[in-house]
């Protein structure tokens, strides 16, 4: 494709999921860059939430679609006029994606597309390629880098690869041993005290989709490896800590990688898999990309933690 080319016409699938909230509230700020701002969903409860944030969608500038992702004619149509699409689907819906590419790739006018990534890096090391929770990703890149009609239409993509959310990864949100931060009971478990971690915040992660939609000629058929901060689950307990009273937290247990491969072995579950991956360290780069695409201002450790508190108290 040519390096001249600049995202007029987005449409975006998930965008008003947990991380597709975020990428659409990014992108809508900088409304005036674009031309069209559609977004592709299925029809809302009447009352719901969902409705609600579709109605504030609409109220800022962007087109809402309603359709089904499994319903090739009304994705078709969609995609008229649209050049660039961003997909956040959810997590059981990520093979969806391949249909949604084939017919991208055959629209004629989509030309670069950002599959649901925003996660852990599943191209990190040579056995990124058997975790399981990898599996549906990389089929999808596959099918984006191989398929000879994908390849042949010139479909561009980019990776967004942010590791873990800290907003997230603060959370307890699987087995207990697997970590996480209670703000109320002033309690944490630690995988592995002083093993670094990269973390972006969620809003960062749709800053980072934007600022690759401003950088084409360095985003374009590339995994964009960004986050928002380094640091240890001990530096993030010393925060929290600081920023609840100040007095150490008095309920703080730890998990060594040893047991939480263990525990992976009992129970397989997604989270300990991927807590297991972080604590290994495979969310550190030597170099990371966000100066590929402009740098953009990132929250602090200290930020993060002070929202979380915020959010959670
Ligand atoms: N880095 C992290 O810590 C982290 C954490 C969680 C998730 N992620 C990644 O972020 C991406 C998006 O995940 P999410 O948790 O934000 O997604 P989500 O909220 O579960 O779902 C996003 C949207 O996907 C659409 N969808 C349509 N069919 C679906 C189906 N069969 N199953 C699930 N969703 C369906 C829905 O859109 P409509 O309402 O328009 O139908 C839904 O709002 C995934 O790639 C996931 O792996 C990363």
């Amino acid at each position: 494709m040519a390096v001249a080319f600049k995202p007029r016409n987005l449409l975006i699938f998930g965008a008003t999921g947990a991380i597709g909230s975020f990428i659409t509230r990014s992108i809508v700020s900088a409304r005036s860059e674009f031309e069209r701002i559609a977004v592709f969903t299925s029809p809302p409860a009447a009352g719901s939430s969902k409705a609600a944030k579709l109605d504030e969608l609409k109220a800022k500038g962007v087109d809402v679609i309603y359709g089904s992702i499994e319903n090739e004619k009304e994705v078709s149509e969609a995609y008229k006029g649209i050049d660039t699409v961003v997909s956040a689907l959810g997590r059981t819906a990520i093979l969806h994606q391949i249909p949604l590419i084939k017919l991208a790739a055959a629209s004629g006018s989509v030309k670069w597309f950002f599959p649901s990534e925003y996660g852990t890096d599943i191209k990190y090391n040579e056995s990124s390629a058997h975790e399981k929770p990898h599996q549906g990703k990389l089929k999808v890149r596959a099918y984006l880098e191989e398929d000879p009609e994908v390849r042949c239409s010139g479909l561009a993509y980019t990776y967004v690869v942010t590791g873990p959310y800290a907003d997230m990864y603060y959370a307890f949100s699987g087995p207990e041993e697997a970590g996480g931060f209670d703000v109320k009971a002033k309690r944490a478990v630690l995988v592995e005290r002083n093993n670094r971690v990269s973390l972006t915040t969620m809003k960062d992660t749709g800053d980072f989709v934007l600022a690759a939609l401003r950088h084409p000629e360095t985003a374009l058929n590339k995994a964009l490896r960004v986050n928002s901060f380094t640091t240890t689950p001990g530096e993030i307990l010393a925060e929290f800590e600081g920023q609840t009273g100040g007095a150490p937290w008095t309920d703080v247990k730890e998990t060594s990688l040893t047991r939480i491969r263990e525990l992976e072995k009992e129970s397989d579950h997604v989270v300990v898999i991927l807590r297991r991956i972080w604590a290994e360290g495979g969310t550190l780069y030597e170099k990371r990309d966000n100066d590929l695409i402009g740098n953009p201002q990132t929250d602090t450790l200290q930020e993060s933690v002070a929202e979380y508190i915020r959010e959670n108290s």
